[in-house]
């Protein structure tokens, strides 16, 4: 009887070390997109990939990621720049969307090694022909950029908002939709850019929460003229 039970034992922990396994070795860590025949089996991997992302508190959110990518696909955005990168989350998000349009995203980031990081995680589900990450300082970087973007999104540091959207107005195409997160935590910190969009009648803006996650929101502006 005993024996049986340690047989019995033995099989149900290799069973769960087999699941274990077969876990460990998810889309998170494999990288083998390019080898993946169909459309579906890659939306599959990025999802997966997504899920199992292992996000931090300056990440946003998956509700938040979720909904970045849905404007980008409802409203067919074209060229679409992303202000502050961190380790791609977002901008893998919202990349594609972007894909599925036929646009391009790109991204900037301070930090060269964060910039790595972002550019190691977008070539991991294979959207590098779509999006990319442009290491340096945002407010030297968005001059530097050529042609018009229809898409923004804003995610630095707070305080500079305003700063990186004037930087932005000269390419911003009439019709563009910029969005900007932690407009309620931060929302002092942004004060100038707020009470901008909130006064100007070229911007029309709404505060949303697309997510629970961290007590946040973001402000979804439409450049009307
Ligand atoms: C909140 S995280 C971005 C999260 C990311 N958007 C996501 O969806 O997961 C902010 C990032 O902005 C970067 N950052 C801060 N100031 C910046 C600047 N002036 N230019 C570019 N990136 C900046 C930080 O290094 C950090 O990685």
């Amino acid at each position: 009887m005993q024996y049986i039970r340690l047989v019995t034992g033995l099989m149900m922990m290799a069973a769960i070390l087999l699941a274990v396994s077969v876990q460990s070795i998810s889309a998170q860590d494999r990288e083998e997109i390019g080898t993946l025949a169909s459309p579906a089996d890659i939306q599959k991997f990025r999802e997966e990939f997504i899920k199992n992302f292992h996000r931090t508190g300056l990440n946003t959110t998956i509700g938040d990621a979720a909904f970045l990518r849905i404007m980008v696909e409802c409203t067919n955005a074209q060229r679409g720049l992303e202000v502050g990168s961190f380790n791609g989350f977002g901008a893998i998000n919202m990349g594609m969307g972007f894909e599925r349009n036929g646009g391009h995203l790109f991204t900037l980031e301070l930090d060269p090694e964060t910039a790595d990081k972002c550019r190691e995680n977008i070539k991991k589900v294979g959207l590098e022909k779509t999006v990319t990450c442009i290491t340096g300082d945002a407010l030297q970087t968005i001059p530097k950029l050529k042609g018009k973007f229809d898409f923004v999104f804003l995610d630095a540091a707070k305080q500079d908002y305003f700063n990186y959207f004037k930087a932005c107005l000269p390419m911003l195409k009439v019709g563009s939709v910029i969005i900007a997160d932690n407009v309620v935590q931060s929302a002092r910190a942004m004060k100038d850019f707020l009470d901008f969009m909130e006064n100007d009648p070229d911007y029309d803006m709404v505060i949303i929460r697309a997510s629970e996650e961290k007590g946040d929101g973001m402000a979804v502006i439409y450049k009307l003229k």
